[in-house]
């Protein structure tokens, strides 16, 4: 019998010495340990032997069993190795002792105060959405009660594509899609929808040290049931005594945009001049940072949503101007001049 435990031994190791991976070392492994295994075999031979025999063969099957095992585990990190010592010579080769490139970009500013009222919003519950630059009439008009020869798009001019789409020249264009994204989570469940969404946005303007043909809003909305102005004043102003680290003067004005009723500009006071009056709040004191106002119903029922029932505020942030507000950017022109020199001075901590 012991020639069978030697002659099962000898084919394993050879067997053994031609696995190179980690696949073929478990072929191996199942092959001669598994619960049909060689091993496992030999031990239905013993029915026939004398007791005295059986258990010097149970001893030399047992013996070769862990004999196996550990040269099975012994195998496994030789594979183990030669892999990793694969991976490392496809790796290409560094000098750990390099010094840090100090030439490092930074973030934009608008990049900062964006990714600053993100996390303002989101610890209030707010989800971040994105949406296209390019939409269609109906997203950046038609659904927000603007129809076509409206006098309001006369403001927003903007870039027409040939297929009839244009880039958007306002966030305002992605709330009716946001509202038929949660209006079932709403409407099914009484989640409200709370949702910003920065962007891009476009207009056909003449530039100056306050208006650029490329600029960033963020828009925000809510909608639940008894929404009300007060719910948008508490927002606004959380949102804004939070980015400037202090208490922001600020006023509401009655303002006119098709798609809120009532609806209200929100300025604060500029903090380039400190309310004296200078070129970048043209010599008002002011700066209109942020138009807001509840929803008109029409805006609601495009979106699918009954106004009957729901309420809810919009806001659209001008973020470019924010960013030039904290920052003290006196021209916009810079934040899109690419010129590093400008860039290169804004960093998270400021
Ligand atoms: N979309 C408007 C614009 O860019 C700004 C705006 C006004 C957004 C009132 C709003 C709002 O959500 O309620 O001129």
């Amino acid at each position: 019998m012991s020639e069978k435990t030697a002659s099962l031994r000898e084919s394993f190791i050879s067997a053994l010495a031609t696995a190179d991976t980690m696949e073929a070392l478990e072929a191996i492994r199942v092959e001669y340990l598994g619960k049909k295994g060689l091993v496992t075999d030999l031990l239905k031979d013993m029915k026939n032997l004398s007791p005295e025999d059986k258990k010097t063969f149970g001893q030399a099957v047992n013996v070769l069993k862990e004999e196996v095992t550990e040269m099975i585990a012994a195998k496994r990190e030789e594979i183990k190795k030669a892999e990793i010592e694969r991976e490392n010579s496809l790796m290409p080769e560094f000098d750990i002792s390099t010094p840090a490139n100090l030439d490092r970009g930074s973030y934009h500013p608008i990049t900062l105060v964006q990714r600053q009222c993100e996390e303002i919003f989101k610890s209030m519950g707010f989800a971040v959405e994105d949406y296209s630059e390019i939409v269609t009439d109906y997203e950046c008009f038609e659904a927000l009660n603007i129809p076509k020869n409206h006098p309001a798009r006369d403001m927003q001019d903007t870039y027409y594509l040939s297929n009839g789409q244009l880039l958007k020249s306002h966030t305002s264009a992605a709330q009716n899609a946001i509202y038929k994204k949660y209006k079932d989570a709403l409407i099914r469940e009484g989640k409200p929808i709370k949702a910003i969404f920065p962007g891009r946005c476009f207009r056909n303007e003449a530039t100056d040290a306050c208006h650029e043909n490329t600029f960033f809003q963020m828009e925000g909305v809510m909608v639940d049931k008894n929404i009300s102005i007060s719910n948008l004043i508490f927002f606004m102003k959380t949102m804004l005594s939070e980015v400037f680290q202090k208490d922001i003067k600020v006023r509401l004005r009655p303002g006119f945009f098709p798609f809120v009723e009532p609806g209200f500009e929100l300025d604060i006071s500029c903090l380039i001049c400190g309310g004296e009056g200078c070129a970048s709040c043209k010599h008002s004191g002011w700066l209109e940072l942020c138009p807001c106002g509840m929803i008109h119903p029409e805006v609601l029922k495009a979106g699918g949503i009954d106004p009957e029932e729901y309420t809810g505020f919009a806001f659209g942030l001008g973020l470019t101007r924010l960013a030039m507000m904290k920052y003290g950017v006196k021209d916009i022109r810079d934040l899109n001049s690419g010129s590093l020199k400008v860039l290169s001075q804004f960093t998270d901590d400021k």
